[in-house]
């Protein structure tokens, strides 16, 4: 594994890194940009580094990355190749493996501290938090970067102790961390709470303050899990759906929402609304990444009975026309969308809807994949001018009170969800990669949570699941050590 600490190189090389010229480095995705890191335009690393303003920022420009931020809108999100849990850089051996590694290094002295605040929440949210907090510790200790953990409350937990779904001072610490770990919310104790201070509340608050306005929910079908669908082994395999879901509009911020009295029973009024900059720049995230992917888009929404479908049908139209005009784009009414997603949902590769459609459209989706224990989430904002961007990361599953503290909850979906922190906030596509390998093989090994539980296979709980993510990350680091000296080793002519 590259990262890690076994094979550091000589730190001659690190201090060689900005005067060299490391074509290869394009090839893996581009990293955001973080307060650490450096500053790498492909092809030119010099460059990078007269404008780090002493900063030692790295900022990896590259190839298709760049192109794909062209049209971005400020986003500059990082491409979501197709099946973000496989290898996403294209294999390499020999010269072009050990150059690889050696500009890795190069890069990574400049990449090393990042600051997670991790919010547990509740019901599961503290059991698949712990597994998830227990993998970043052995990145701490066998990788080169340092993560710097922080908890706090959210949900019900936090207004237990405080009152409030989340605090300000809870707030603040999101706003300054380099991205959140978010496990989940709800649950049936605080039914009976005001609603404004509702467990669902805290993070709708971290949502809209963070101005998380793109919503990554990836749905992709594990081979080793097709038959746990409830669709059929052929309807499901390989399935690979990337639902792009606008995330501070709409219907559940939209105002007035209120319930009055009318004096004949009550009157309960929720508003739809989107102003054409938030379709625009959800439509860009949605194009750039489906041209890194299988290039289709659909939008669904409801233009044949909401002014917001009409308006949604229109922007997204014209984006696509002016913008991106080599994408495949498709309208979709979004109950027609529904029904499609469990009738043939490998006609799909990246569906752009808006909250509560992607809400409930992207559900569906994630149990068509066996579980929704499975999948990972990323929620992101704009770069700001320093180039730093906010990102919050959720297992899309919810709290599941029902099992909460007996051990049984799947940690697949938020040790993932930290993969897609690695990749998209830390830029640390290797290790995703390794964390995405080390879940397959666990899968593979036929370890299965209840919720995945099949014939033939062995039932775990949550820790013997995350301690078997953790031997399978150490197994696989060591196999990609071997091979990086394999490379290194002088060979015969
Ligand atoms: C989700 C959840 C949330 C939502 C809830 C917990 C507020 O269902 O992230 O999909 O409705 O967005
Ligand atoms: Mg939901």
């Amino acid at each position: 594994m590259n990262g890690l600490k076994p094979f550091s190189p000589n730190p001659f090389f690190h201090s060689m890194m900005s005067v060299l010229h490391f074509p290869n480095l394009c090839q893996g995705s581009r990293p955001l940009r973080s307060r650490k890191q450096a500053n790498v335009e492909c092809g030119d690393a010099t460059e990078a580094s007269r404008h780090d303003g002493g900063l030692k920022q790295a900022n990896v420009e590259c190839g298709d990355a760049t192109k794909a931020s062209r049209h971005d809108g400020g986003l500059k999100i990082p491409p979501l190749d197709k099946g973000w849990e496989n290898a996403r850089v294209p294999s390499w051996n020999g010269a072009d493996r050990l150059q690889r590694w050696q500009a890795r290094h190069l890069m990574e002295v400049f990449l090393s501290e990042f600051n997670l605040l991790l919010l547990p929440g509740d019901g599961i949210g503290p059991e698949v938090m712990a597994e998830t907090r227990r993998v970043l510790e052995w990145f701490n200790t066998h990788g080169e970067h340092q993560f710097h953990l922080e908890e706090d409350l959210v949900g019900g937990a936090a207004y237990d102790v405080h009152g409030v779904a989340i605090t300000d001072a809870t707030m603040e610490k999101a706003l300054q961390a380099d991205a959140v770990l978010f496990g989940a919310v709800g649950g049936p104790k605080w039914d009976e709470v005001p609603y404004e201070h509702r467990p669902e509340a805290g993070l709708l608050r971290l949502r809209k303050e963070l101005q998380l306005f793109a919503n990554l929910r990836p749905a992709i079908c594990y081979p080793a899990l097709a038959d746990g669908s409830p669709l059929k082994r052929e309807v499901v395999e390989g399935l690979d759906i990337l639902i792009v879901r606008e995330l501070t509009g709409g219907v559940y911020f939209g105002e007035p929402k209120e319930i009055t009295e009318t004096g004949n029973g009550k009157r309960a009024v929720d508003t739809q609304v989107y102003e054409t900059y938030e379709i625009e720049r959800i439509a860009r995230v949605a194009f750039d990444l489906a041209r890194k992917r299988a290039n289709r888009v659909h939008s669904a929404e409801k233009r044949n009975v909401m002014m917001t479908g009409v308006l949604w049908h229109e922007v997204v139209s014209r984006v696509h026309e002016e913008e991106f005009p080599d994408v495949t784009l498709e309208h979709i009414l979004a109950d027609n969308c529904a029904m499609q997603l469990v009738r043939w949902p490998k006609q799909f590769d990246v569906i752009v809807t808006d909250n509560l459609f992607g809400d409930i459209l992207s559900d569906a989706a994630a149990m068509l994949t066996g579980s929704l224990g499975m999948l990972p989430s990323a929620s992101l904002g704009a770069e700001d001018d320093k180039g730093r961007r906010k990102a919050l990361y959720e297992p899309v599953h919810g709290s599941a009170p029902d099992i909460a503290g007996k051990g049984q909850a799947n940690p697949i979906a938020m040790i993932g969800s930290l993969g897609m922190a690695l990749r998209y906030s830390f830029g640390m596509v290797q290790e995703a990669e390794l964390l995405d390998r080390a879940i397959a093989d666990v899968l593979a090994q036929g370890l299965r949570t209840a919720d995945i539980m099949a014939e033939g296979m062995t039932l775990v709980s949550t820790r013997e699941l995350g301690q078997a993510v953790l031997d399978a990350l150490a197994a696989q680091a060591r196999k990609d050590a071997g091979q990086a000296q394999e490379a290194l080793a002088p060979k015969s002519i």
